[in-house]
């Protein structure tokens, strides 16, 4: 155990002083949050074939719900069957809205029961892109062709034309009134991890309303918005997760300029410019009350977007170099934008430090929340034994990559070490045995 040799007493409960920042409530519109521990969402490739939640999701979120978290970002899920990225990926749709409502349901039930209060329940909204795999197999559908991820351009026919996009407003505004109905708190409108939304924020050189300018690449992410904040009532929340920097040079990235150096290890350095301006756009334009900011795509860059301590990784860079570059991305934006609370990603590579560095980081001011995925994965409880001082080493995330590996695999996703009994088989057949 990692005990803490001296603890703060409030409400005849004992904190370790340091991790007091954490502690703290925080107002997200008209809702307060107990805590700043957000866990973030991480897709566990096990919904229904008709794209309701399964058993292991309502396993995983039962044991994110007891961990303690102030805000659960459920994962990724789709508006439409065509924009899954996987053919069990959660896709929300009339048939499957009640299934979504006793999921909310019991989240809610069982962080009540565990631990006296009831998590912000936000739903990430996603329409998968160049990412799309409905049926298993890639079947892309592009903003524009990209030669830093294909050195054969995609078909034509794979670029969605400027009235496929605007018809996907629409359904953003659908998903949303049912999430809604579905009874979580908000919705995320998601613009990261180069899916849809996040490509198209780089569409620099796309001819037409959604390429170019400033105002063009962002016409859907805004459109979407808009477009969910009129599909729902006055308290529902509209957030969203926004890639504030991609990590690939001009023009095939967002956060760079065509005079952008590369930083010491050759990945551009960020500018964060449009990004701020972005966000400010939010937060008065739109009103919306939380941002989860995170950087890079998790297939091309990955030592960009979740730091893993893996030889891959190292060959690029040291993973402290990542994890420096994803908060500080949050931190800028903070800065920017004070009165827009802020979530920052990418703690789960500290490990052991990570509830420290996290509380520091929030006590600093530099992000309003501190947003965990891998380690939730591992340790759900990771933030209640931290309080109690017992963080358990040996439950610990390692960052060793093997749940990524379970989604490249096409198969469930979780931890296959700290959660062996449920994971590893599944590691073990379809990532140790593949043939
Ligand atoms: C298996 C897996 C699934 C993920 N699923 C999602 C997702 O559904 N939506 C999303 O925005 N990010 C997703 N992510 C990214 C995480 O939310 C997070 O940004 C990343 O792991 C870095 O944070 P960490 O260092 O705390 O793990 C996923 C990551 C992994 C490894």
């Amino acid at each position: 155990m990692v005990s803490q040799s001296t603890s703060f007493t409030s409400s005849n409960i004992s904190y370790p002083p340091t991790l007091l920042p954490l502690q703290s409530p925080h107002r997200i519109g008209r809702k307060i949050v107990p805590n700043r521990i957000l866990f973030q969402p991480m897709e566990g490739c096990d919904g229904t074939a008709e794209g309701a939640p399964g058993e292991l999701t309502l396993r995983r979120y039962l044991r994110f719900a007891e961990g303690g978290a102030g805000v659960v970002w459920v994962e990724a899920t789709a508006i439409r069957p065509e924009a899954r990225a996987n053919p069990r990926q959660l896709w929300l749709h009339n048939g499957t809205v009640d299934a979504f409502a006793a999921l909310a349901m019991a989240i809610r039930v069982a962080c009540l029961h565990t631990n006296g209060y009831a998590p912000l329940l936000i739903l990430q909204l996603t329409h998968s892109g160049r990412y799309s795999k409905p049926q298993g197999k890639p079947a892309p559908l592009i903003a524009y062709n990209n030669p830093l991820f294909e050195s054969t351009p995609i078909s034509e026919d794979c670029i969605l034309s400027d009235d496929q996009l605007k018809s996907l407003e629409e359904d953003f505004g659908t998903a949303a009134k049912l999430a809604e109905q579905a009874g979580f708190d908000g919705v995320d409108i998601k613009a990261c991890h180069r899916y849809l939304l996040s490509e198209l924020l780089s569409a620099y050189e796309r001819p037409g309303a959604y390429g170019g300018s400033f105002a063009n690449r962002t016409r859907l992410y805004r459109n979407a918005i808009t477009a969910a904040k009129a599909s729902v009532s006055g308290d529902f929340i509209v957030t969203s997760r926004l890639n504030a920097y991609d990590g690939f040079p001009y023009p095939y990235g967002f956060g760079v300029t065509a005079d952008s150096a590369d930083d010491a290890y050759g990945i551009p350095v960020p500018d964060y410019t449009e990004a701020i301006r972005l966000a400010q756009e939010l937060h008065t334009e739109y009103q919306m009350p939380l941002l989860n900011i995170t950087i890079g795509n998790p297939y091309v860059n990955p030592n960009v977007n979740r730091p893993a301590d893996t030889p891959q990784n190292r060959a690029i860079e040291p993973p402290q170099v990542g994890v420096e570059r994803i908060i500080h991305a949050a931190a800028v934006i903070q800065e920017s934008v004070p009165e827009l609370p802020i979530c920052a990603s990418g703690f789960s590579y500290l490990r052991g430090e990570a509830v420290n560095a996290a509380a520091a980081f929030i006590g600093a001011g530099k992000a309003a929340f501190a947003g965990f995925g891998r380690m939730a994965f591992a340790y759900p409880d990771f933030y209640k034994d931290a309080l109690a001082g017992e963080l358990n080493p040996s439950k610990l995330c390692l960052a060793c990559g093997k749940c990524s590996q379970l989604m490249r695999a096409g198969t469930v996703a979780g931890c296959p070490v700290r959660d062996s009994e449920i994971y590893m088989p599944y590691y073990k057949e379809h990532v140790l045995h593949r043939t």
